[in-house]
């Protein structure tokens, strides 16, 4: 199939590299020209295992090419993608004008029929007003082209972007139309084990929504288990402990259930925020919502609690090592990272920060700049020198083995911070160590 994809970013750059593997004849097309001449030459924008040859690939193989011209990417191919960002205010509006500029671009060039997909997450009624949008542009033009439109979310993480755009749980396809529902079951249909059990077909207001409240139901199941851990830590249990007993129960299921310093990412947040919004908008309340945004926004702040519970309140002229910055391993991306809140609580507080994260420095540093004082730091050994404490906020692998007995002669005074519960207090503590994890019965602050 020949396919147009809008949007170069996580999502639409991850898809776009994985049909054109699967075989298929891929534009892909975004409105930043600068992004787009890197890709033609393989240099990737972002940070993502596996994408990078994946892209190589199929630049190679001819299948995956790359556009800034909005009018060439409307006129190729069978199905085209909206792929582009949605994100929401403070108060939770979402901001549709580059899905709604997509669809007027399609409208305007579109020279015959064609399957237009609504993939950006987007307010239950987006694909009818995109619908509307592109009528009005063909009607203008006197053109009378049929142009379905339907609704297929994207459930991939980042970090895993690749292998779950390959191996998708499930494919959600929100649609009536009968020859948009056939293009796109032919499309993943080798991309699922079983497609009469992975293939959901549905309306499109349904589809939409399914993506927000699969973005809801993780950030509840966080926000429940950090708020578990909280009981945890004061009761003398071990979260990890709770994790395993429940998550061993099939009706929970073992996923998405580590406590740790909150949720961060492009997101869990944006779509909370956006659905409680959306509902609210509706005179609708939703409090077990409302709540989950409460608990993350305290928990973000629960390592620095930590630490001054241990330095007795006096984090001043202190020098914290921290490793990790992403909001999670295998990216560089920084949004709503919980290390974000660390690092302004510990700058307001006088406290020195030596950093190391195997990828996101750079984008830090572009947000955070030199606002405090920072060392970026090359190795997450050389964070260690000179430093009084550990905290660990994302677990990329090369932490996760540490030599405790270096930490513990290197820092001023041993003490590991551990904000995703990734090592062992038994052994940190043999090394001489003090360890404070998340709803650990051993850390303080019972
Ligand atoms: C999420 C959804 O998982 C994905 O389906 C959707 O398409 C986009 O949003 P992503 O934001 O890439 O994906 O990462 P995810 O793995 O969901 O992690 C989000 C945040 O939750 C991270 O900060 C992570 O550290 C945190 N998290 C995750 C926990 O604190 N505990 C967990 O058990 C799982």
């Amino acid at each position: 199939m020949k396919l147009a994809i809008f949007g170069a970013g996580y999502v639409g750059l991850s898809f776009a590299a994985c049909m054109a593997e699967a075989g298929h004849d891929v534009l892909c097309a975004d409105a930043d020209a600068s992004r787009i001449e890197g890709l033609q030459q393989g240099q990737m924008p972002l940070h993502e295992p596996g994408l990078e040859a994946l892209v190589a690939e199929g630049l190679a193989a001819g299948r995956l090419r790359f556009t800034a011209d909005k009018c060439a990417a409307s006129m190729h191919g069978d199905v085209l993608f909206i792929v582009v960002n949605t994100p929401a205010d403070a108060e939770g509006e979402v901001d549709l004008q580059h899905v709604m500029a997509v669809a007027r671009s399609i409208g305007q060039h579109r020279d015959r029929d064609a399957v237009v997909v609504c993939k950006s997450t987007a307010p239950v009624g987006t694909a009818e007003q995109v619908e509307a949008v592109l009528r009005d542009e063909l009607s203008q033009r006197g053109a009378v082209h049929r142009i379905a439109v339907a609704v297929n979310p994207e459930f991939l993480r980042e970090g895993s972007a690749v292998r779950d755009c390959r191996q998708p749980d499930r494919v959600v396809i929100g649609a009536a139309d009968p020859a948009a529902i056939d293009l796109l079951t032919q499309l993943y249909a080798p991309f699922v084990t079983d497609p009469t059990k992975q293939l959901l077909v549905m309306d499109r207001r349904s589809a939409e929504l399914t993506k927000y409240a699969a973005n809801a139901m993780l950030a509840t199941r966080i926000s429940f288990m950090n708020e578990m851990a909280r009981v945890a830590g004061h009761a003398g249990a071990d979260i990890e402990m709770v994790r395993r007993g429940i998550g061993s129960d099939r009706r929970i299921g073992p996923d998405f259930l580590q406590a740790g310093a909150g949720y961060g990412g492009s997101c869990l947040a944006k779509d909370v925020r956006a659905l409680r919004h959306a509902a609210d908008r509706d005179g609708q309340v939703l409090r077990i919502l409302s709540a989950v945004e409460a608990a993350n926004h305290e928990q973000k702040g629960r390592l620095f609690d930590l630490m001054t519970h241990h330095f007795e309140g006096d984090i001043a002229h202190k020098t914290i090592a921290l490793w990790g910055l992403a909001f999670k391993p295998d990216t560089d991306d920084m949004r709503d990272a919980p290390s974000l809140v660390l690092l302004e609580r510990l700058w307001a507080a006088g406290a020195r920060v030596q950093v190391h994260d195997p990828a996101a420095m750079p984008n830090a540093r572009a947000i955070v700049g030199e606002r405090g004082d920072v060392r970026w730091c090359d190795t997450p050994e050389d964070a260690l020198e000179g430093a009084d404490v550990l905290a660990l906020v994302t677990e990329w692998p090369v932490f996760r083995r540490p030599a405790f007995a270096r930490i513990a002669s290197t820092l001023k005074t041993p003490a590991i911070f551990d904000g995703r519960n990734v090592y062992d207090a038994v052994e940190v503590e043999a090394a001489g160590i003090a360890y404070y994890g998340i709803g650990r019965g051993r850390s303080v602050l019972r």
